[in-house]
């Protein structure tokens, strides 16, 4: 029995259930998805496949594969109710806001999917599919882009930046955003997967919990840090700044966004990845300014505080480069840690347990009932 008087603030380390899913070894600087090491997956895999692997525990044949990316394109279209609200929304609007209020509104034109309990492979795949769609609608309205079309011949990760940006990626463009969608596919119980466990732990339906995910990731602790991270370099200017600008924020208390994990007491083996990624792309642009800033703030900060860098540090140099603007990076993490959210929810309904804490009150105890009238 956990002893009831300590408080574990954070939840931090605590041990909340047991899952097939992901294993992150904080210490070695590891991250398995079902069985597959982050390091393997990114080498070789796609984000579709990787999807198949969170949802059904093992890799998918030749055959499966073609099954899953041809529904996946059968899923893509948006009803044309939420089109329109989508339209209708303010063009300045938080994409994240948006997105979560998107995803509430499909729920009510998916038979079923608002059921107590309603859960299945086939809403984690309608969700997966559907969210670039959701980011490209509202998008291109506010950039004044044309309309999106279906586009089934192009991948996930190709749809997904045709559908922001209205144009077709170079195979370069497609390998480097398929291997940020793989890196940001599942990551044990951050935050927002916790939120998504806890919804689904009520019996509550599937999209009522990548609702509950969504407003979760928004949080600039957990999601936006690479946005911020971007900001920084935008204060910074140039590499022969990096030290007194880096020591300021650091001796001001400020955090610095991209560095620090609660699990990783090493490098996060995502950023190792999305470092290289963020040279070749840089290289490729014939742009490394953003990576030389990058190495350059990862020796003060590592010097000065210890810290290592975590998944955001690199990512927003990379979408940057491909063109995608700032304030859709968090959506873009959402749109490929939806597979790993409903993974989780769909082990949650395999073993439910109503996730429910208790709080170690400090509070008054017997005060006296005063009347209104009585009161000072
Ligand atoms: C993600 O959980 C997940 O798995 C999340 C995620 C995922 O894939 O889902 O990995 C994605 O959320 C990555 C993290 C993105 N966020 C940031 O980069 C924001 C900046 N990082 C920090 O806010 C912080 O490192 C956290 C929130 C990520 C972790 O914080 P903890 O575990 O609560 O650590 P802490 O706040 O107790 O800090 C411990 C010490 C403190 O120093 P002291 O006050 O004890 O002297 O480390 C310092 C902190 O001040 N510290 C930092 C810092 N992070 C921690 N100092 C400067 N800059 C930082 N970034």
């Amino acid at each position: 029995m956990v002893d009831p008087t300590t408080v574990q603030r954070g939840l931090e380390s605590v041990v909340a259930l047991e899952s097939r899913i992901c294993f992150i070894d904080g210490k070695e600087g590891r991250l398995i998805y079902q069985g597959y090491d982050i390091r393997d997956l990114a080498a070789s895999s796609t984000f579709d496949e990787v999807a198949y692997l969170l949802w059904y525990g093992r890799l998918p044949t030749a055959t499966q594969l073609d099954d899953l990316r041809h529904r996946f394109r059968e899923l893509r279209t948006l009803p044309p109710e939420l089109a329109a609200q989508i339209d209708q929304l303010p063009a300045d609007a938080n994409p994240m806001d948006m997105l979560r209020t998107s995803v509430s509104t499909l729920a009510l034109f998916e038979p079923g999917e608002t059921k107590p309990g309603a859960s299945s492979i086939g809403g984690a795949q309608r969700l997966t599919a559907v969210l670039p769609t959701i980011l490209g609608q509202f998008h291109r309205r506010r950039a004044k882009l044309p309309p999106i079309a279906a586009r089934p011949d192009l991948s996930s990760a190709a749809y997904l930046l045709y559908a922001l940006l209205d144009r077709e990626p170079t195979e370069l463009e497609t390998r480097a955003l398929d291997v940020c969608l793989i890196l940001h596919a599942d990551h044990e119980l951050n935050a927002s997967t916790f939120a998504a466990r806890v919804t689904a732990s009520t019996l509550s339906d599937l999209y009522s919990s990548i609702t509950s995910a969504i407003g979760t990731l928004k949080g600039p602790l957990h999601g936006g840090a690479n946005e911020r991270v971007m900001e920084l370099l935008d204060e910074i200017g140039t590499v022969d700044r990096v030290e007194e600008v880096v020591k300021a924020k650091l001796s001001a208390h400020e955090r610095i966004m991209g560095f620090g994990h609660r699990v990783y007491k090493v490098e996060d083996p995502r950023a190792t990845i999305l470092r290289e990624w963020a040279r070749r792309i840089g290289e490729s642009k014939g742009n490394l300014r953003y990576y030389d800033l990058l190495r350059a703030v990862e020796q003060v900060v590592h010097r000065e505080k210890g810290l290592y860098p975590n998944v955001d540090l690199y990512s927003g140099a990379v979408y940057t480069q491909l063109g995608i603007p700032p304030d859709l990076f968090t959506p873009l993490f959402a749109s490929s840690r939806v597979s790993g959210w409903t993974a989780h929810v769909l082990e949650e309904y395999e073993d439910l347990r109503l996730i429910r804490p208790t709080a170690k009150y400090v509070g008054a105890t017997d005060l006296a009932y005063v009347p209104t009238g009585q009161r000072g």
